[in-house]
């Protein structure tokens, strides 16, 4: 018994989905009264992808699929697929499910959780806890977005920061021993999701908002302090609960909402950029999916590998923010 309760929840397959359809910044200039420069300088974005064609759960499935074919995971053996997505076409039924549809995973329970551009996290805190209270053993987390249908796009204060997409992670609460190796699961080094952090601060809830009717509306300074402030703290959290330095972690995934923010952070840790990957350049603020998307193209491009000490951090509407330790 006691190795199922110490058994750490891996993260064993990646993937993403990006739409086709570029957006520069030069184009948006030509749209709004901004420019390439100031949109470089004060975000760190270039590019963003916008859904034509696509839907969330077109590209949640891709994602998904991508992710289950690392991991050779078959669909059917999933028991839960969590989306993360403020953005569903649909109030009902959840994006999940039609997920579940288009890849095929009959047998799994399907939700939907809104915590904006931290929802990723605390989707992957959720199936966590669910894997680790029994019944779940596999696992799909998806984080989909399309931002650009909750954009107005007059208003250059915001239009410019965001971008469509999706990613995708396969979770496993199966130990070593299940396969007839040796159980691994209880040790400190284990693989899995070792510590979560999250938190939302309602009362400062209108600061970032979209409604129904109402685009995405965002006093940014506002959200930029507080994600100064809080991300760090966060992170501290998880690392002096579990007696690790910031030196200790391999690489940090930060939301990429804005390159001036992941540098503040790795300022206030004491840690060179290097350790913080980005890639707002190309695809904008993807909201719940950025981290999901970063993970895969790192997984793919070989820059993390098995046995890294990973950081997951998201913030934003709620507010909201988050942190995760990750044994790869
Ligand atoms: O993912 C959810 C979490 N969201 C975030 O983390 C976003 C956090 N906030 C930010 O990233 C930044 O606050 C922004 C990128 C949104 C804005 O950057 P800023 O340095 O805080 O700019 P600002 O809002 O203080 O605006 C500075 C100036 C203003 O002009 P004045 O009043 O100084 O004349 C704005 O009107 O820049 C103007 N401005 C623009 N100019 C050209 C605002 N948007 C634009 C634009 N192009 N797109």
């Amino acid at each position: 018994m006691k190795g199922k309760y110490n058994m750490r929840t891996r993260i064993i397959g990646t993937g993403s989905c990006l739409p086709e359809k570029i957006l520069t910044n030069d184009e948006l200039s030509r749209m709004v009264d901004t420019s390439d420069e100031w949109i470089k300088t004060r975000t760190g974005i270039e590019n963003r992808r916008i859904a034509k064609e696509e839907t969330t759960y077109s590209m949640g499935a891709e994602a998904a699929k991508e992710a289950l074919l690392q991991s050779k995971t078959a669909a059917e053996d999933i028991d839960l697929i969590i989306a993360a997505t403020s953005s569903a076409e649909y109030a009902f039924p959840n994006t999940a499910s039609l997920i579940q549809k288009e890849i095929g995973a009959d047998g799994a329970a399907c939700f939907d959780v809104s915590v904006a551009c931290s929802g990723f996290i605390v989707a992957l805190n959720i199936a966590d806890a669910m894997i680790k209270a029994g019944g779940v053993k596999k696992a799909l987390v998806i984080g989909t977005e399309i931002m650009s249908g909750q954009l107005d796009w007059s208003d250059r204060s915001v239009c410019v920061l965001f971008g469509d997409g999706a990613g995708a992670v396969v979770l496993d609460g199966n130990c070593q021993h299940d396969k007839g190796q040796e159980c691994n699961s209880g040790k400190a080094n284990a693989s899995g999701i070792i510590d979560a952090d999250i938190h939302s601060d309602g009362s400062r809830g209108l600061v970032l908002t979209c409604g129904k009717d109402t685009p995405v509306n965002m006093n940014g300074q506002e959200v930029f302090k507080f994600a100064v402030k809080k991300v760090p703290e966060s992170i501290q959290t998880v690392l002096k609960r579990n007696n690790l330095t910031a030196d200790d972690i391999d690489c940090y995934i930060l939301h990429q909402a804005n390159l001036r923010i992941i540098e503040s952070v790795a300022k206030r840790l004491k840690l060179d950029i290097e350790k913080f990957p980005h890639n707002m350049d190309k695809y904008g603020n993807t909201s719940a999916a950025s981290i999901p998307i970063l993970l895969a193209e790192l997984n793919r491009e070989h820059r993390i590998k098995s046995g890294d000490l990973l950081v997951l951090s998201g913030f934003g509407a709620g507010l909201s923010w988050g942190s995760l330790l990750v044994r790869l």
